[in-house]
């Protein structure tokens, strides 16, 4: 974990093949908690595509005991043992090892390779952990096929699994059993798992599209059970869906999912043995509200999913992560899209990923970690499970259906498997299989891989009256030095009726009538010609959001309420909102900046626009709510050059308190209109109008009189849903009354449901209310530990991540307190710590007094030993 020399840098340049490649494993686990023996026999050969006969195996914390080559024991001057490698030198052509070696579970804090999780055994091995296991070629080009033999004692571990199928299972001497399990599938390292576990099980038996019938498993611990209900059915779902969009049918006799209360990220896809946070496998209404159930829905397919981007076909090296990250995005992203099934669904969805990328991606690919979705190199490849990676690269692969058509990318999808099914590959392996299953060219399109950096998209407009030509002129520019990228813009024009013109683009091959086209934008300027135009359009540029670009235009205020009110496009329609939002908030800002808080004013025409669409029924409540909330605190930072964190909250606060008053009667009309009575369900339509309803609180309590207060307290006492009962709780501690009761209430009713008083922690910890000494007392609380990621993140990233305004106060103290606790999780668990590192990604942005405070943090950080994870981090940070 540690190192005393400095940290290397890895390049995707330098890949070599392995020079031995593997076909078997056979291990055989002693599971105990302190020291667990694994014995590992494995059979290699050369590679007859690489060169060399030395043998390199990764191995990490892990001591070894015993090792033969071909049944000889090897002695100490048969082969080299550092900190993270063996080499056996000058090896036979064909080799069988079988290596002993222990490690110390309970000891793993870092929750990669093999941990326990109140006492239970569970395994992360991607990217890295396996090495952590036993020594092993741990790349994910060396594929074999594994079996696996669990022992331990059968009543502190009733539950023995691994991938595949179970082959036998009996018991042993002293109380304790054993299962064996097998593999059919050849698969990389890091996605071996097992688990032994005093664990309870949903299942059901589930007929495939062929007819097989399949046992699928979803594992708990006990006291659970009533909450997996959502993940076998969004499960099922899965399955279904991937064999109708993509004809993809499950390899395997048995599923099963595992949740596990103590892990690194969301989940993860283990070949037949998914392992989950608890975060995503476990709902009921009482204790998960409508965004943990879509969640669990996402997280459920994404895992599914990967059983074929990522497990059948793998990646080659761990640069091309986006390969199999990118496209299981894009495809949960698409599956639950389908699973609401309507267009303005499907929209909303979409607008969700547009805010994700605003929040999240672009800051980081304007900051010190940028890196292109296919990276060139890292320090530590956990840093770069990013949003880069996997939401950018979504992106990348929703392009490539934006171009060929639904037909056309799943034409490219079948020639990817029939090409690389059982392989290791490259995401230039994706990119021909979509170009040669089209006869399209995309050799330019490869630069979405190799460019960081967001593009800006500049669209200029011309009408000629006399000859009714429109022109859209579209220009491109990244960062210094690239060339230009393949860029689909998709582009409609309304009239003034605000109905879609029928488009007719010279030198244009599209349908008749088409009233969206995709203009692909593939030099650093292009000139779009639309013919037969009868009057001045407004153009609606980059419909639903084609490409993850910035898109400059200069829209005037009528243009943008033209768009607001009418476009038929749902993700334009709700940008024009956001756009008119963001001029106002980037002039009160600095307005606030320049002059204080007083004096502030929001126009007429906002407001009644804000009114119009509030109380307009025809819409889906769930596109109501997204065309009301207005860009974050986060977004509006990344409009600025210096970010003044305090006059952003200032003036956002501002116009949230003047909706509030200002439209009170028609929040209150919504706010009741909204209600969903009877049974509680998590589906969309449901779930948007509990959205919209409590947008609508929130509004009418940043101006709370005793009416208001009253309506939020009602329905946190009233609320048969966690939705509503978070919800409420949440819009009263925004208010900034005393709510000591309500915390403590809820608190009681929740004390023994982890995810609740995770849910506790995080909104006391966001709300702009909190500031770093509360956060400092809330530490102090039983419930808080360091230990688990989802608490530590439940208040510690909660505060610096989403509480800006505090996380900035003027005085440092919160810088002070970041780098303390990076430094205090870098000890137990650099994954998590890292994250928390990167809170720090902007500070060059700020004013002058603001950077020299995080200076002095992040130097403070460097000063110490640390994790190669954050080192980098905090590195690159003050490069
Ligand atoms: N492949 C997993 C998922 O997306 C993520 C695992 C990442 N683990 C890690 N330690 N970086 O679906
Ligand atoms: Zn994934």
């Amino acid at each position: 974990m540690r190192t005393d020399s400095s940290p290397t840098t890895i390049y995707r340049k330098d890949y070599t093949p392995p020079a031995y490649l593997v076909d078997t494993v056979e291990l055989g686990f002693d599971l105990a908690p302190a020291s667990t023996v694994v014995a590992n026999r494995i059979t290699l050969r050369r590679n007859p595509d690489a060169a060399g006969s030395d043998i390199v195996l990764h191995g990490e914390e892990i001591e070894l005991v015993q090792l033969r080559l071909n049944g000889q024991l090897l002695g100490e001057g048969d082969y080299e043992l550092s900190a993270a490698t063996l080499t056996i030198r000058n090896a036979p052509a064909e080799v069988v090892l079988e290596i002993e070696t222990v490690c110390a579970p309970v000891e793993n804090t870092s929750l990669s390779g093999l941990y326990v999780s109140n006492g239970n055994f569970f395994t992360q091995c991607e990217a890295e952990g396996f090495r952590r296991i036993t020594f092993f070629p741990d790349r994910p080009d060396v594929m074999a096929k594994y079996t696996v033999m669990l022992r331990a004692n059968k009543e502190q571990y009733p539950v023995l699994l691994s991938n595949g199928n179970l082959i036998e299972q009996g018991d042993l001497d002293d109380g304790r059993h054993y299962a064996k399990w097998e593999d059919p599938f050849k698969k990389p390292s890091y996605l071996f798992a097992l688990v032994a576990a005093k664990l309870v099980c949903q299942e059901e038996q589930f007929k495939l599209a062929d007819g097989r019938d399949v046992l699928l498993q979803v594992w708990v611990e006990d006291g659970n059970l009533d909450k997996t209900d959502y993940a076998m059915q969004s499960l099922k779902n899965s399955i279904r869906w991937d064999e109708e969009r993509f004809g993809l049918e499950l390899d395997l006799d048995r599923f099963m999912i595992v949740a596990v209360g103590d892990f690194n990220m969301g989940a993860m896809e283990n070949k037949g043995l998914n392992i989950f946070n608890t975060k995503f496998v476990l709902a009921n209404p009482r204790t998960a509200t409508d965004i943990d159930f879509a969640g669990i829905e996402a997280v459920v397919g994404h895992e599914y999913f990967h059983n074929w981007t990522g497990n059948r076909v793998t990646c080659r090296d761990w640069f091309q992560l986006s390969l199999k990250e990118g496209l299981t995005v894009f495809r949960d992203q698409e599956f639950s899209a389908d699973m609401i099934g309507t267009d303005t669904g499907r929209a909303v969805t979409r607008i969700d990923q547009v805010r994700t990328l605003r929040q999240a991606q672009f800051p980081e690919d304007a900051g010190p970690m940028s890196h292109p979705v296919r990276p060139d190199s890292f320090v530590e490849i956990n840093n770069f499970y990013t949003v880069t990676v996997y939401e950018k690269g979504a992106e990348v692969v929703r392009m490539y259906q934006t171009l060929l058509g639904r037909d056309g990318f799943r034409k490219g999808m079948d020639l990817y498997f029939d090409r690389h099914d059982g392989q290791a590959v490259a995401c230039d392996d994706f990119r021909a299989a979509m170009a040669d299953a089209n006869g399209r060219d995309l050799t330019q399109f490869e630069r979405w891989y190799s460019q960081a950096g967001t593009p800006v998209v500049t669209a200029r407009t011309r009408y000629d009256a006399v000859k009714r030509n429109f022109d859209i002129i579209l220009s491109q520019r990244g960062k210094p030095g690239q060339l230009p990228f393949h860029i689909p813009v998709a582009v409609g024009l309304l009239g003034a009726d605000g109905k879609d013109l029928p488009l007719t683009l010279e030198h244009g091959k599209h349908a008749k009538g088409a009233t969206t086209l995709v203009l692909e934008l593939t030099e650093q300027e292009q000139i779009f010609r639309f013919r037969e135009v009868d009057e001045r359009p407004t153009p609606s540029i980059l419909r639903d959001f084609s490409a993850p670009v910035i898109l400059e235009h200069d829209y005037t205020d009528d243009e943008l309420l033209h768009l607001f009110n009418h476009d038929s496009d749902p993700v334009n329609r709700w940008e024009a909102g956001q756009r008119l939002a963001m001029e106002r908030l980037l002039k009160l800002t600095a307005q606030v900046a320049a002059h204080g808080a007083a004096n502030l004013k929001l126009d007429q025409t906002f407001i009644n626009a804000m009114r119009t669409v509030l109380s307009d029924e025809s819409l889906d409540p769930a596109f109501r709510e997204l065309a009301l909330i207005l860009p974050s605190e986060t977004i509006i930072a990344e409009q600025m050059d210096v970010v003044d964190p305090q006059a952003i909250h200032t003036a956002r606060q501002f116009m949230r308190h003047t909706i509030g008053t200002v439209l009170k009667a028609e929040l209150l009309a919504q706010y009741h209109a909204n209600q969903t009575p009877g049974e509680y369900s998590p589906d969309a339509a449901s779930a948007g109008k509990r959205a919209l309803k409590n947008l609508c609180l929130s509004y009418l309590l940043a101006a709370p009189e005793a009416a208001e207060l009253q309506l939020a307290q009602q329905q946190f006492d009233n609320a048969t849903n966690m939705t509503d009962r978070s919800a409420a709780l949440v819009s009263l501690i925004h208010s900034g009354t005393d709510n000591g009761p309500h915390l403590q209430a809820f608190y009681d009713d929740f004390a023994n449901e982890a995810l609740v008083v995770d849910k506790w922690f995080a909104m006391q910890a966001s709300a702009p209310t909190t500031n770093v000494a509360a956060v400092r007392k809330l530490m102090q609380h039983p419930a808080f530990t360091l230990k688990n990621p989802n608490r530590a993140r439940s208040l510690i990233f909660n505060f610096t991540n989403a509480n800006p305004s505090q996380f900035h106060a003027a005085d440092g103290s919160a810088y002070e307190f970041w780098a303390e606790f990076v430094i205090k999780l870098d000890a137990i668990n650099p994954q998590v710590a890292a994250r928390l590192a990167r809170a720090m990604d902007r500070w060059r942005r700020y004013a002058p007094a603001l950077q020299a405070k995080m200076k002095q943090a992040l130097e403070k950080v460097a000063a110490r030993q640390l994790s190669n994870d954050v080192a980098e981090v905090i590195t690159k940070a003050l490069a």
